[in-house]
């Protein structure tokens, strides 16, 4: 060829197989774009894995292929100037790439759009979800137990998406990332809680889309059934009446900031804490005994709302608080001589699978029936047998035992009796420098318990809350 005359793109792309490929990869890219996009706006962009095939696969196979077709031009055109390659034939090649693009199309058309139909109905199926949701059973299970999905159904993005695009992005790159874990079973068992891998999503954004910061609680009475350990499982009930308003008040009130360092990912052990009522007084309180130069390494966090309502949404109970819960609500009778005592040591024992769990459970029950009680286990057999189902189901609501989820796995902080949590800063063992101040541990900061473990305790009767009756 003479120098200087310039080969015409348009030849150059159907002559390398580079460019080619990049017009496949482009085309049909674009034909499954056109085809997802409209599922993704159908209602259906609530499953983020469509949203992660519509927004990011094929836009990536698309810009790949974009970049290809100059590449292939470019290589094509360099072995023309080399004199490598003859100069392609204008109409030649023009009817090259119209056969091309007539292929491309009637490929995209069968196979592409079939497959991408395919994928995307795949990805709606219970079956994919009970595969990558797998995962996520616990926190499903235990969020259909609380008020935000039994009474008012909050989504999961509400809280786990942070607003706007970047929230977007992050929770679609987050996608990817567990379907990577979930396809090549690399995720951790248990999974990491959300504060203790630094994946939650700020308060303001989350929490107080919906409840005001601003919103005074006042006082409330909280009420506690619980069943003692005895061969009556006694019943007894505790009556503490809760300070919420001066509570949300100290952590969140106008002004105050909080701001503390854990020692531990879950932050159950707290170094230091930094009070400021935004009114010119700021307190700090180191942990007795902790070193300045420990310290100085320690990550610092805001206190935010999820620092104490960390399980609103996904509570595990403690095992005696479920099987409290189980038998105030009739799923196990009270009526078995020492159910509560026998149903903890029951639900507590190990189980390799939740099959082993169903089937060992009962049995672990009729057998201790038949051991001590056998007159019981002869004529209450009934009974015995709703007893084992109620508790295989509190099992099932707080153990996983393929995902190493365990009674006391994710410890709530909204209290101190099954997990540190107010006492992690309350414990009388955080105060100023000069020991003018200490975070408070006296019993009637928060609460005052009016009763505690109590058989019918009078305030009941005089607030007018019916007494819970023992079925004997
Ligand atoms: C009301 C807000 C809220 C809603 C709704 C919510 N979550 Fe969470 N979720 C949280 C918070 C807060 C944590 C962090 C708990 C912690 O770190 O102790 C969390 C943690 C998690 C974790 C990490 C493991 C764990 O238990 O800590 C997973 C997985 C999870 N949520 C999945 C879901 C799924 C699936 C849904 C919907 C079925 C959902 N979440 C709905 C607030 C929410
Ligand atoms: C999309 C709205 C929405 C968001 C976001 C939300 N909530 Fe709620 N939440 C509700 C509604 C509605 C209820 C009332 C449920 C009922 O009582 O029927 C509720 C109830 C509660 C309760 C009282 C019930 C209980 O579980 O004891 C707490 C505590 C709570 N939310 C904390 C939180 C926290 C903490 C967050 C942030 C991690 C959050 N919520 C995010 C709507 C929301
Ligand atoms: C220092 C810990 C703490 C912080 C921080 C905190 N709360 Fe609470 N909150 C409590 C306690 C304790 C209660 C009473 C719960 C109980 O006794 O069942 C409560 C109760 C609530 C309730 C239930 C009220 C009802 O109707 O019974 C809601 C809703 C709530 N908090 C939302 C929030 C939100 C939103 C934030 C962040 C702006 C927040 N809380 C920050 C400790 C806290
Ligand atoms: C991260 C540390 C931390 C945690 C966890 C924590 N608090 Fe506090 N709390 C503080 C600090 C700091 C103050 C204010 C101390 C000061 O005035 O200098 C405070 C103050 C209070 C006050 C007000 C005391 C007064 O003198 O008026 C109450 C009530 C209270 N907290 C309740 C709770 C409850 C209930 C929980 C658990 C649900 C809890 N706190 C968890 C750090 C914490
Ligand atoms: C820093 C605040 C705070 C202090 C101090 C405090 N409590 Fe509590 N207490 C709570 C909260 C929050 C709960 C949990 C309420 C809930 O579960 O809704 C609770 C729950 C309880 C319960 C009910 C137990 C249960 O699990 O149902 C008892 C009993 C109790 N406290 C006794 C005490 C005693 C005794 C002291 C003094 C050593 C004390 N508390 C000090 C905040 C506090």
């Amino acid at each position: 060829m003479t120098t200087g005359e310039r080969p015409p793109w348009l030849a150059l792309l159907t002559s390398h197989w580079v460019s080619l490929l990049g017009v496949g990869l482009a085309t049909t890219a674009g034909f499954s774009w056109l085809f997802v996009l409209p599922m993704h706006l159908k209602g259906k962009a609530d499953n983020p894995y469509i949203g992660i095939l519509a927004f990011l696969i094929i836009p990536a196979i698309f810009i790949l292929g974009l970049i290809l077709m100059p590449v292939g031009v470019w290589l094509a055109r360099r072995q023309v100037v080399k004199g490598l390659r003859a100069m392609p034939n204008r109409r030649a090649s023009l009817g090259r790439l119209v056969t091309f693009l007539g292929l491309m199309t009637f490929v995209n058309l069968v196979i592409g759009s079939q497959a991408t139909y395919r994928a995307v109905q795949h990805m709606e199926t219970d079956q994919f979800c009970g595969q990558s949701c797998h995962v996520m059973k616990p926190e499903f299970t235990a969020w259909k137990q609380t008020p935000h999905a039994a009474h008012s159904h909050v989504e999961c993005v509400e809280c786990h998406i942070g607003p706007g695009a970047s929230g977007w992005f992050h929770a679609k790159l987050a996608g990817i990332q567990q379907l990577k874990d979930v396809t090549f079973d690399t995720y951790k068992r248990p999974i990491e809680s959300a504060i203790e891998s630094n994946r939650l999503v700020g308060s303001a954004e989350t929490c107080e889309k919906c409840h005001a910061r601003e919103r005074d609680l006042g006082s409330s009475v909280k009420v506690r059934t619980s069943y003692h350990d005895d061969e009556a499982n006694t019943l007894t009930e505790t009556v503490l009446t809760m300070r919420e308003g001066d509570i949300h008040r100290a952590h969140v009130g106008p002004g105050v900031r909080i701001r503390y360092a854990p020692a531990d990912p879950k932050r159950q052990t707290i170094q230091w804490v930094e009070y400021s009522d935004g009114k010119g007084r700021t307190s700090q309180y180191p942990a007795t005994g902790v070193d300045a130069k420990a310290l100085a390494a320690l990550p610092k966090f805001e206190m935010q709302c999820v620092d104490c309502h960390n399980r609103a949404a996904h509570t595990f109970q403690s095992a005696a608080k479920a099987i409290d819960s189980g038998l105030e609500l009739g799923e196990i009778p009270t009526s078995l001589p020492f159910m509560k005592k026998t149903g903890l040591e029951i639900v507590t024992s190990a189980f390799p699978t939740v099959e082993a769990a169903a089937t060992g459970i009962p049995a672990k029950l009729a057998a201790f029936y038949k051991e001590k009680y056998p007159d019981i286990a002869k004529t209450r057999s009934a009974e015995i047998d709703a007893a084992g189902k109620g508790l295989v189901k509190i099992y099932n609501r707080n153990v996983f035992p393929d995902l190493k989820v365990t009674w006391g796995t994710y410890p709530i902080n909204l209290g101190h009796t099954d997990a540190p949590g107010c006492f992690r800063c309350h414990d009388g063992g955080h105060s100023t420098a000069d020991n003018s101040r200490t975070i408070s541990n006296d019993c009637s900061l928060c609460h005052e318990a009016v009763a505690v473990d109590e058989a019918s305790p009078a305030v009941l009767k005089t607030l007018g809350i019916p007494e819970k009756k023992q079925t004997h």
